[in-house]
This record gives structure tokens, C-alpha cells and sequence, in this order.
């Protein structure tokens, strides 16, 4: 069971709002022809979110997958009590590869050493392996290039006893942004899926959409979507709707000083106070995955209204300027993330401060910061 919120302790937390991720994985189903599976993608510790509860919330709201990026994530799902079916989507090396069909965790197969592998960690095992191949489109990555999938390949997937074929999938690079690329990707996995249903061997589930292509491009939904940030209520796409951010970050103001103009602030004195005011120390640095790049760029809500961070950032605070006649004081919530009253701050805000993506805000957020949740159902 997860932790309650607050979780006590520091007072600077994470809050996850369960039913929210439940919310979110109920307006992809929406989007989707009841035969198709979801498999919500819980890597990165589920984007920083608790990949144990969000896997519970996401199977009990209709995903029937789990995706992880290697065996770690999905041993310790396993660990967890977690059953579903699941899959790890990088490429997985020979040494872990038994641990994972031991757990009956599907791997992703690349090219044929790594198939080789997989069939000699099923005998170990003593039971089959099932795999899905990864094929390049066009994201230049992981994968077989789309040409390269023939006879030999199909062959390779079919005839070893040891091996059971159970998916064969693509990644786009932009469906978010250039829908001429993702067409084109989507033109050469085809390609692929004809050549090997030519050869009678499609495996069971064909996939390729991320939340972006499932959500902007319906028509290539296939067998399965990968959900990864739509799950988490965050935009895969600017102008996304009816998805509900799942995580907070908070923290509070522990120490407050008046400070006359001219004070400098920091590390490095980058800031300098332009009059007399209140300066607020919050117990939130770059060890937390508070960036030091939002050093005087960042901005704070308490008492519903934003504040700004100034002066750098340092390991494991940060300094917000306060005007004198402001009601702050010591003990106040300090939003990071989230919505306080009339004011909100998203992950993607956050992230446009730095030029980077919201994936990188909410997997950022360090082991050090407590997670809690609401909405256990
Ligand atoms: C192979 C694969 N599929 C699906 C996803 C989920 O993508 P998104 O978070 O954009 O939904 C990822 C995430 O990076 C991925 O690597």
C-alpha cells in the first residue's frame, strides 16, 4: 500500500494523485477500439510518479501492460506482486536476460545475437521466451532497419522452439511534431507487417503509438499503445486535453528574513535585491532535481500566488523574493508544481524555463524527495 499524504518526515514531498492516473488511462480507452491493450509504460520509476502504484492504478483502470526500459524495473514490479503481462523495450544483456524469462517478462529483440541469447536464457530456464522485435523506422535507435526484416529474420523468429514470437513494434521520433515524418514511419512499418504477414507469421500484437500518435493519429493504434506521459496527465503534444496532471511538488517556507536593497543572494551573487524585502529559504536544491538552471528563472506559488526563485540555485535550497507587505510567513505550503488556488505550475512550464521536455522535470525529481498518494482505491 503507498504512503499516505504528507508523508512526514522533510517538508518537501511529491504527491500522486492515483485517481488521476486511473482518469487518464480511462480517456485513452476512450480513444480506443475495445480489443485494443494499453500498456501503460511505467519506466524511470513510472516518470518519477512510483512505478508500483502507478502500474496498480493503470491495470485496475483497463491497461493490460506494463512497459519498462530494462530487467531492473521490471524484476522489481515482479517483486511487487505485480502479474501483468510485461515487456522491457531496450535491449536487455545476455547476463539478465534468464532472470527475466525466470519472471515472465517479455524481451525486445534487435538483431540476432540478441535473439541467439534469449532462445540459449529459455533453455536455461527451462520454458520459452516470449520476444517482440523492435524495428527502426526511422528514429535511427534500437531496432532492425525496416529493410532488413526478411525471410531469414522471419524465419529466425519462428522456427526456434525456444522463442515464442509475440510482438513486433516501431518508436516514432516526432509524432508530436511532424506528421509527414510519422506518416512515412508509419508507410515503412506496413511495409514490414505486409512481408511478414505474407509469410504467415504475424505475431499476435503489432504496436507503435506512444500517448502523441495514439491520441493525434488513431489509425495507428494497432494491437496496442505504448502510454507513457499522457498516463501521467502530462501533454504529449501542446494543446492535449482532458488529461489531469497527477503529481505535485511541494515543499515550505522554512526561514524568512528582511533584507534591505542591494543584498545580494546566493552563490556566485548573481541577484541583488532591488529594494528592501522578505527573503524565503525553501529546503529544495539540484539534489532534489530542483535544476540549478531555474537559478532566477524559476517561480514558487504560496498563498496562491507566484513568487520568484533568485540567486542560484544550491544543492539543497533555494532563496524566493517576497514583497515586505505580503502575508508570507514561516510554515506556508510552497507549491514547486501543481496548482495552488487561482495559480498553476506544470511540469511543462518548468520545463520551457530551460529549454528541456517534461519528461525530464518529473523523472528529475530525485530518490531524496518522499512520494505520497491520494485517490488509493
Ligand atoms: C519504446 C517506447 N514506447 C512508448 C513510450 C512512451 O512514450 P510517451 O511517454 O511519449 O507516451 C516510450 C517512451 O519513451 C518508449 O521508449
Amino acid at each position: 500500500m503507498a504512503g499516505a499524504c504528507p508523508p512526514g518526515g522533510r517538508p518537501t514531498w511529491v504527491e500522486v494523485d492515483l485517481e488521476a492516473i486511473r482518469s487518464n488511462v480511462r480517456r485513452f480507452r476512450a480513444q480506443l477500439a475495445p480489443e485494443t491493450a494499453l500498456m501503460a509504460i511505467v519506466k524511470a520509476d513510472g516518470y518519477g510518479h512510483g512505478a508500483t502504484p502507478v502500474a496498480q492504478a493503470a491495470l485496475a483502470a483497463g491497461a493490460q501492460w506494463l512497459g519498462v526500459a530494462m530487467v531492473e524495473e521490471g524484476l522489481r514490479l515482479r517483486q511487487a506482486g505485480l502479474s501483468s503481462p510485461m515487456l522491457i523495450l531496450g535491449q536487455s544483456v545476455k547476463e539478465q536476460m534468464t532472470a527475466a524469462v525466470r519472471a515472465g517478462i517479455d524481451l525486445t529483440v534487435a538483431d540476432r545475437e540478441g535473439l541467439a541469447e534469449v532462445a540459449r536464457a529459455a533453455e536455461e530456464v527451462g520454458s520459452p521466451a516470449f520476444v517482440h522485435l523492435k524495428v527502426d523506422t526511422g528514429m535511427g535507435r534500437l531496432g532492425v532497419w525496416w529493410e532488413a526484416v526478411d525471410e531469414d529474420w522471419i524465419a529466425a523468429l519462428t522456427r526456434d522452439s525456444r522463442v515464442r514470437w509475440r510482438g513486433i513494434f516501431t518508436h516514432f521520433a516526432d509524432s508530436d511534431g511532424d506528421p509527414e515524418y510519422t506518416r512515412l514511419q508509419y508507410q515503412r512499418f506496413l511495409d514490414v507487417l505486409e512481408r511478414v504477414r505474407r509469410a504467415r507469421a504475424l505475431p499476435p500484437l503489432v504496436h507503435l503509438a506512444n500517448s502523441a500518435a495514439a491520441l493525434q493519429f488513431p489509425g495507428t493504434q494497432g494491437d496496442m499503445v505504448r502510454v507513457g506521459l499522457g498516463l501521467y496527465g502530462l501533454k504529449p503534444y501542446p494543446g492535449a486535453e482532458g488529461l489531469r496532471p497527477a503529481l505535485a511538488w511541494y515543499s515550505q517556507v522554512v526561514y524568512l528574513k528582511t533584507v534591505p536593497a542591494q543584498f545580494s543572494v546566493g552563490y556566485g551573487r548573481t541577484y541583488r535585491t532591488p529594494a528592501a524585502l522578505k527573503l524565503a529559504t525553501i529546503p529544495v536544491g539540484y539534489a532534489d532535481g530542483y535544476r540549478r538552471g531555474w537559478s532566477n528563472r524559476a517561480q514558487v506559488l504560496i498563498r496562491g500566488r507566484r513568487y520568484p526563485v533568485v540567486g542560484r540555485v544550491s544543492m539543497d535550497q533555494i532563496v524566493v523574493a517576497i514583497p515586505l507587505s505580503d502575508p508570507v510567513a514561516v510554515g506556508d505550503r510552497v507549491t514547486l508544481l501543481g496548482r495552488d488556488g487561482p495559480e498553476e505550475i506544470t511540469a511543462e512550464e518548468m520545463a520551457a524555463w530551460i529549454d528541456t521536455i517534461s519528461y525530464e522535470v518529473v523523472t528529475g525529481i530525485s530518490g531524496r524527495v518522499p512520494r505520497c498518494y491520494r485517490g488509493n482505491s
